[in-house]
């Protein structure tokens, strides 16, 4: 087989669905980009002021621009776009990636947007981002995960640092955030550092 062709099937064969205890997340599809949801969390300054897209806090991102980078992550053999649900009540809240994946290297990069902020607090990015780093390392066999967070967003650094992230530099008021600049905090995990919330 085609070498691109058996990554992008490694990435989302048939029947995807990466479960964690209380979330499940399965391909992001046109189905989700359709969802109004999904803009508005795009056009929720609270949700994206600490996502790293000054433009998208400056002012609201078009439909057009989203439907590009959709159309190109979702074919992508170096990026798993998801759509992340919480379980029990099967609610669409978020997204969440493995972006950059570097095949040669065994590395990839973990990013969460939760969307619906009543969801925001009751464990889900903690509960999501375990079972995402889980298959990257089991099915997929990379050895080496990062992630980045603004340091404005203590609560996703907290995130990382609960799962076993280790904290492996600062990039000193190197992101955009206001008027002013913050700093780009740098995590990264290796497969026996993983540590799984207790169910
Ligand atoms: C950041 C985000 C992913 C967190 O998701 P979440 O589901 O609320 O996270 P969890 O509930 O699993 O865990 C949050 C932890 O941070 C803690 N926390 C919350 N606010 C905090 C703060 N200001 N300072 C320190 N810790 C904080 C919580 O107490 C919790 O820790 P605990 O379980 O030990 O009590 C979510 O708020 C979000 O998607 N925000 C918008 C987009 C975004 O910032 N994405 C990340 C881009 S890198």
């Amino acid at each position: 087989m085609d070498r691109d062709l058996s990554r992008a099937a490694l990435l989302r064969p048939q029947g995807l669905r990466i479960a964690g205890r209380i979330t499940n997340a399965v391909p992001f599809t046109e189905r989700h980009l359709r969802n109004p949801a999904y803009l508005s969390w795009l056009h929720d300054r609270e949700v994206v002021r600490t996502i790293g897209r000054p433009d998208y806090v400056a002012a609201p991102v078009p439909l057009s621009v989203v439907e590009d980078y959709v159309a190109r992550i979702t074919v992508s053999d170096c990026d798993l776009f998801l759509a992340l649900y919480h379980t029990a009540d099967d609610h669409f809240v978020g997204t969440l990636k493995a972006g950059h994946i570097d095949w040669h290297q065994g590395t990839g990069d973990i990013g969460i947007m939760i969307g619906e902020k009543g969801y925001w607090g009751r464990g889900l990015a903690t509960d999501a981002i375990g079972a995402l780093a889980q298959h990257l390392y089991d099915v997929l066999g990379l050895r080496r995960l990062t992630a980045g967070s603004m340091g404005i967003n203590p609560a996703m650094v907290k995130v990382f640092e609960k799962l076993g992230f280790c904290r492996e530099g600062v990039l000193r008021k190197h992101l955009r955030h206001e008027e002013s600049f913050c700093d780009h905090i740098l995590l990264g995990c290796f497969r026996n550092e993983l540590r799984l919330p207790k169910s």
